[in-house]
């Protein structure tokens, strides 16, 4: 079964994957072979060369080329690229992080950030994640530069920025929220809703949509139940959703047995969730090799293994678990 093909019949937009262009990756031929089966995955995320270190590494000066890598494979094989991202609290470099700002110099710093950066990929980029990871896991804010020296108001003026941007291009580029947490009840879902209305309510910004990252682990993950009633809590305000860093770790490696039905459940739960959400438009995992995951044992005390392919290619059941889910089966 072809999970693109699924999905897209299915009226979803993508069934896609991020990938990093600045790994072995794209040097991987057998790997290559994969991500480029549009049948498979329709629409890619670059992993990290949008990121801030990427794009400015220093104040003025723009390095585009990674970016424009993830562009030109997309575009050879049909995908459309969910960019990501322009304001997060990490990888951002050093000028940033250490800079001396007041709350004008870093505003005048972000709006250039961002409006360069939209501008240059222009529709390239079929959305943009805005904002990254905003909120604590207690719905506060997490502390970061821009927090810290502008305030809560840096979240809405960077979608005000986005938008000018948008607008300035005369395009259609979606502008979305980003975040882990937030797929089901709870104090995070309840800020991150609260933002959405921020962000609805400020003048000349917009919002097309929230990105559930959905990190998920065999030792823990959400029901289908409660992704469904998360879903339609920020889809009531008006948003889409989109499932956007899928994977779900096992606690060890290999995989147990028991593990893998549990893997396979989670993913099934979460695809199922989106295609029962009219307003769920795409699904996106956090790459599809267990080779290339970010979520390796030696980093995540044992965990690993979370994607739909192991390392030598051949699929997870958790593939046939999502391949079933889209097709409601
Ligand atoms: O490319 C260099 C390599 O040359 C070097 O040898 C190696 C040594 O550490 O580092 C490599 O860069 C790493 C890069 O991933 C590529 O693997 C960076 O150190 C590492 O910080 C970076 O981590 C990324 C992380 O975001 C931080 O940006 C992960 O790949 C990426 O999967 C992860 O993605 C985030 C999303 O953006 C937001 N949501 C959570 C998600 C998972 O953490």
């Amino acid at each position: 079964p072809y999970l693109n093909t699924l999905a897209q019949s299915a009226g979803k937009l993508w069934f896609g994957t991020a990938m990093d262009t600045t790994t072995r990756e794209v040097s991987d031929s057998a790997y290559m072979t994969v991500f480029n089966d549009t049948q498979i995955f329709g629409q890619t995320t670059p992993g990290n060369t949008m990121k801030w270190e990427f794009t400015e590494p220093s104040q003025g000066v723009f390095t585009f080329s990674e970016g424009d890598e993830t562009i030109a494979l997309a575009k050879a094989t049909g995908k459309k690229v969910r960019c990501h991202n322009l304001v997060w609290s990490s990888e951002l470099p050093a000028w940033v992080t250490g800079g001396t700002w007041t709350n004008e110099t870093l505003l005048a710093a972000m709006e250039t950030h961002i409006k360069t950066e939209v501008e240059y990929y222009g529709d390239g980029c079929w959305s943009w994640d805005v904002v990254n990871e905003a909120l604590d896991s207690d719905g506060g804010f997490t502390s970061n530069v821009f927090y810290e020296t502008i305030g809560a108001a840096y979240v809405p003026l960077a979608f005000q920025y986005a938008y000018e941007a948008v607008q300035s291009l005369g395009a259609d580029i979606k502008l979305f929220y980003n975040d882990y947490g937030i797929e089901y009840s709870g104090t995070k879902h309840t800020a991150a809703l609260a933002l959405v209305q921020t962000i609805q309510g400020w003048n000349n910004a917009y919002i097309d949509g929230v990105g559930f990252e959905s990190h998920y682990s065999t030792s823990w993950g959400a029901s289908k139940a409660s992704q469904l009633e998360g879903m339609s809590d920020f889809t009531e305000l008006g948003v889409q959703i989109q499932v956007t860093e899928l994977d779900v770790g096992c606690s060890s490696v290999p995989c147990s047995t028991s593990d893998l039905a549990t893997q396979a459940q989670i993913y099934y739960d979460t695809v199922s969730a989106c295609m029962d959400t009219e307003e769920c438009t795409g699904m996106t995992v956090w790459d599809f090799d267990d080779e290339y995951s970010w979520i390796q044992p030696a980093d995540y005390d044992g965990e690993g293994d979370p994607c739909l392919y192991y390392s030598d290619l051949s699929r997870h059941p958790a593939y046939t678990a999502v391949a079933e889910a889209i097709q409601g089966i």
